[in-house]
This record gives C-alpha cells, sequence and structure tokens, in this order.
C-alpha cells in the first residue's frame, strides 16, 4: 500500500508549473461523444480521473489515441453503446454527464448513480430537472438513472433552483444539439463551465452567456470535431499557494489564469502572505507571521468550496481565531479530526468551524478521507515538525498531477512509499 511520507519544516522555493484543470477535464472528455468526431484535446492533467474517462469512452466504443504529455484525440464516431460499466461510473462524481452526453447524441442513456468524495447527501435532482425541460423521461430505479427521449431533445427553459456546477454542464452538453433554443438561469460561473462552452463553441455550438448566471444554448444539427486546449487548475494554483503560506517560503506559480484565482488571493493576502500577479504566474511569499480570517465557501466568483481544506490547515498556523463556514456542502469537515490528530484546534458545528491558533502542527499518521482532504494533510505535513504518513492516497492521485514530484522540486521532503507489510520500501522520490 503506497501512502506519502512527508518530514516536515522545509520552506518552499523555486517554481511550479499548474497542470490543466481536473473539473475542466472532467466535463470535455464526456462532452466529446455528442461530438461525433475526432476531438483534440490538449493540457489534460495526468489524474486518475482522467485515465478513468479515457476508459469508459473506450469501453463505450470511441477510440482514443494519446498525443504526447497533456494530449489526447478522442474519436467518437463510432461510439455505440448507451450503458457504461456501472464499477466504472461509481468510481467517479463526474460520471453524470455521459446522462447529459448520450441523451444528446442518442436520446438514450443507462448509467449508473455516479460515485465521489463524500460530502454528505448530493441529489442530481437539478440534472434530471434539465433533462425534462428538455423533453426526456428520466427515472432512476436499482441504483441506475434511465433517459429517453422521442426522437431529438428540444429545446426549453430550466431554472435551476439551487447554483450546480453539475447540472449546468449537463444540461449544456444535452442541449447542444437540441433542436431550437434552451435557456439555463441561475447558472453556474465556474471558469470550467466557460472552458466547456469553448470547448463546443469551438466544435461549432451556439453557446453564449457562460460564466454569467444566464446561458443560451441554440441547438445545432451537427458538431465538427477540432482541436482544444483545457484551462489551468486553478484550485491546484490554490493548494500551492496554501502549501507555501504553511511551511513559509518564496515560490513562482506559473501557467495560472489570475482571474480564475481573484477570490483565492485575496484571502490568503489579507493573512499576511505576499503575492505578486504576473500576465500567467504569480510570486508567493511568506516568511513572517500571519493572521487569521473568516472565510465563507461559495459558487464562484466566491472563495472556492474546494479550496477550503486546504486553507483550514494555513488558519491553524494564523494568529488569532478564524471561523470558516462552508455554503456549498453538508459535510466538508470530515478532514478537521485527522488535522486534530497533527494539534489543530478546530470546532464543527455543523457548516461551521472555528479555528483556534496553534504554535504548528506535529507529525503523526493520518488518512485522506477525500481529494481536497488529502491536499490539506499535505500542506499540514510540509509545515509541521518529524514525520507525517499520509494514507488514502487514491483520493489525492485522483485529482493532482505529479504532486510528490512538484513539491521536491520546491524542496519539501516528500516521498510515496510502498508500505507491503509494515516495513516500508521507497518507490519515487
Ligand atoms: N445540488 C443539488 N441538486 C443537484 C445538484 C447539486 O441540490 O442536482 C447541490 C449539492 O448537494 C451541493 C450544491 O448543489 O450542495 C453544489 O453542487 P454542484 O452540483 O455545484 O457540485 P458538483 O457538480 O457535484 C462540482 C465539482 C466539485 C465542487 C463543486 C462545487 C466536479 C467534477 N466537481 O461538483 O469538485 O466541490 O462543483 O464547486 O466538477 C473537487 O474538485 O474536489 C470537487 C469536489
Amino acid at each position: 500500500m503506497i501512502k506519502y511520507v512527508v518530514n516536515g519544516g522545509r520552506e518552499l522555493s523555486g517554481s511550479v508549473n499548474i497542470s490543466g484543470a481536473k473539473n475542466a477535464a472532467v466535463a470535455i472528455i464526456p462532452a466529446s461523444v455528442i461530438v461525433e468526431g475526432v476531438c483534440h484535446i490538449e493540457n489534460l492533467p495526468n489524474i486518475s480521473d482522467v485515465s478513468l474517462w479515457l476508459d469508459i469512452l473506450a469501453s463505450l466504443g470511441a477510440k482514443i489515441r494519446p498525443m504526447g504529455p497533456g494530449g489526447v484525440e478522442i474519436d467518437t464516431t463510432n461510439l455505440n453503446r448507451t450503458s457504461p460499466s456501472p464499477e466504472l461510473m461509481r468510481k467517479m462524481r463526474a460520471s453524470y454527464y455521459l446522462i447529459g452526453a448520450l441523451l444528446g447524441r442518442s436520446g438514450r442513456a443507462n448509467v449508473a448513480m455516479p460515485g465521489g468524495c463524500d460530502f454528505g447527501d448530493r441529489p442530481i435532482d437539478q440534472h434530471l430537472k434539465g433533462f425534462r425541460a428538455l423533453g426526456a423521461t428520466v427515472g432512476i430505479a436499482n441504483g441506475i438513472v434511465e433517459a429517453n427521449s422521442d426522437g431529438p431533445l428540444v429545446g426549453g427553459h430550466v431554472y435551476f433552483d439551487k447554483v450546480s456546477v453539475g447540472a449546468t454542464i449537463n444540461v449544456m452538453i444535452a442541449a447542444a444539439k437540441a433542436v431550437g433554443m434552451t435557456v439555463i438561469e441561475n447558472a453556474a460561473k465556474e471558469p470550467h463551465i466557460v472552458d466547456l462552452a469553448n470547448f463546443l463553441n469551438s466544435m461549432g455550438a451556439d453557446i453564449r452567456g457562460a460564466g454569467t448566471n444566464v446561458i443560451r444554448i441554440r441547438g445545432v444539427s451537427k458538431l465538427r470535431g477540432g482541436s482544444y486546449t483545457i484551462i489551468p487548475d486553478q484550485i491546484e494554483a490554490g493548494t500551492y499557494i496554501a502549501a507555501v503560506a504553511a511551511a513559509g517560503g518564496d515560490v513562482r506559480i506559473n501557467n495560472i489564469i489570475p482571474k480564475h484565482l481573484e477570490s483565492i488571493t485575496a484571502k490568503f493576502k489579507e493573512m499576511g502572505v505576499k503575492i505578486e500577479e504576473n500576465d500567467d504566474s504569480l510570486r508567493v511569499i511568506r516568511h513572517g507571521g500571519m493572521t487569521g480570517t473568516n472565510i465563507t465557501t461559495l459558487p464562484y466568483p466566491g472563495f472556492p468550496t474546494d479550496l477550503q481544506p486546504q486553507i483550514a490547515a494555513v488558519l491553524c498556523l494564523s494568529d488569532g481565531m478564524s471561523v470558516i463556514t462552508e455554503g456549498v456542502w453538508d459535510n466538508r469537515f470530515r478532514y478537521v479530526e485527522e488535522l486534530r490528530r497533527m494539534g489543530a484546534q478546530i470546532q464543527v458545528d455543523g457548516k461551521i468551524a472555528i479555528i483556534s491558533s496553534i504554535k504548528g502542527f506535529s507529525g503523526a499518521p493520518v488518512c485522506a478521507c477525500d481529494l481536497r482532504a488529502g491536499a490539506a494533510l499535505i500542506v499540514a505535513a510540509l509545515a509541521a515538525s518529524g514525520q507525517t504518513v499520509i494514507d488514502g492516497i487514491i483520493h489525492i492521485e485522483r485529482g493532482y498531477e505529479d504532486i510528490v514530484a512538484k513539491l521536491c522540486e520546491l524542496g519539501a521532503d516528500i516521498r510515496a512509499v510502498d508500505f507491503p507489510s509494515g516495513n516500508p520500501v521507497m518507490v519515487t522520490a
């Protein structure tokens, strides 16, 4: 069993390149199904969620051809199956995008309910409401979502009761080739929503308003293939800012879009972290102390829930008391118990965490319960005195490309170690 072993207490320095955005990649790959042609996609992150998606599309009959690092050609011309394997589908949250993609392409989808990180109840009622507004019949039986339409989908008006990234993406994909106009109101505005719209438009779709709360999709009869480059991952970039803030040091973070990081950089600056912004990079410097602050996570452009655990680890090391209010998920504080093993003093009451300042973390054996929880444990471990052993790294590898190598390059002492029978055997530096 592979675990990460971190000897903390080293400042970080140098530069790190940010990979393509996971949450854009996991939407754009299934969106290639509706294209019914050849899509050449660049800047894909090398993470397990992307490999899983490529396996799922291959299992449905798509042809997948790797095109060098970060590049892949997906030919969905002859994709001919509408029931992907439930085992594969349950391994990932974003697998529900196949419902919109298959429904929009062939008027039929039989897809297992998705898996992914457990933050409490993760309903998909808004997705289903959107498909129904396009004329589909949708039901869930024995853990399988069955969606059907007699003939092509027909554009409709969808008003989401709640801002949902997934539902916005799913309906955009399904509506790309529907007959007539679809209007999505109360749409999510995340950068990956805009990236998906740009991808589909570059393949011939007619989608306007992505990035605002009203998106208009005029259905087209045909999409053509083409090439597209995925945006950089703002959450990965934010995680490296958190790592420098926690461990101290001076690091340049390359290949980013500063605009996507505004709510994140503003908070770290408020805490006393020095951040210099350039066109496509940031320099993050932290040598002195930091002050605590209050944070409420919200849909974009608010502070992202996907960076809440990482900044919580930094707030533990900041002076004074901090309060985090989780505004997106019901149960996103499961990592707190693990941070407490390292000395954190955090009280959780429902969706609120009150964080008291501590002098420092101390290394301990801990376990990542989900992707961003794992990132928070790494952030804490980099700053800790002594050794931290992080279990559950399968979650981390779903979303962070080469995190061990990237941190080593910055001077961290982190290794992936195989613990076959209690005796560690080093496998990567
Ligand atoms: N919701 C509903 N009904 C729905 C859909 C969502 O009530 O039909 C609720 C959810 O329960 C939640 C809120 O709406 O309370 C927001 O959920 P959303 O649909 O926006 O989340 P998601 O699409 O399932 C994506 C990201 C998550 C990220 C959230 C919020 C992907 C694959 N996942 O999830 O990313 O936390 O948006 O920004 O894009 C991560 O990367 O670590 C991660 C979990």
